[in-house]
């Protein structure tokens, strides 16, 4: 863990994050339009990726602050802690431990956590605010530590 790699996921994990949400919230006026935050965060422990794990932390705080900044503004935040998720990072080793620690038996795909932006980009999510939702089949609760 080198000072630039601190530095580098700060600068695009927090600080882009922030920066997007507040352009955001500054250009969104039509109170008729659905307005929705969704930001991706992760799930500790985050052995050997501690600078990931340090910006994932920020953006769960961010997440229950935002909610309540933006709230009165019609912008709802919430985040998502897809869990494992084969978006071409694993190897066919990494894929199996995942899916081995998994109790659905599997990695997390993309159309997972696909399904879960749309549902709260929908009129059934409109009430849900600050909260982080986690959709990984069970594998944080089954032990959360992370196949690398
Ligand atoms: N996959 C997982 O297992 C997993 C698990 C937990 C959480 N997450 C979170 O889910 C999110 C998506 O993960 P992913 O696996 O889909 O990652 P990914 O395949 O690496 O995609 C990352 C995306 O971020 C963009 N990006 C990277 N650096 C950027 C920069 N400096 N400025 C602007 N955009 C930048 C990339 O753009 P380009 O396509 O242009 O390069 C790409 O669209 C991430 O926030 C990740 O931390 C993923």
């Amino acid at each position: 863990m080198t000072l630039e790699v601190i530095d580098r996921h700060m600068a695009i994990n927090v600080r882009g994050s922030l920066l997007l949400m507040r352009a955001f919230a500054e250009r969104v006026s039509d109170p008729s339009a659905p307005r929705r935050i969704v930001i991706f965060t992760s799930g500790p422990p985050q052995n050997g990726a501690i600078a990931y794990a340090a910006s994932k932390g920020a953006l769960e705080w961010i997440t229950y602050s935002a909610a309540t900044e933006l709230g009165p503004r019609g912008v709802t935040v919430n985040a998502i802690n897809p869990g494992p998720n084969q978006t071409g990072w694993m190897t066919p080793k990494i894929e199996q431990a995942a899916a081995k620690r998994t109790p659905l038996g599997r990695a997390g795909r993309p159309t997972d956590a696909a399904a879960l932006v749309s549902f709260l980009l929908s009129e059934d999510a409109a009430f849900i605010n600050g909260q982080v939702i986690t959709s990984d089949g069970g594998h944080r609760i089954a032990g959360g530590s992370w196949p690398r």
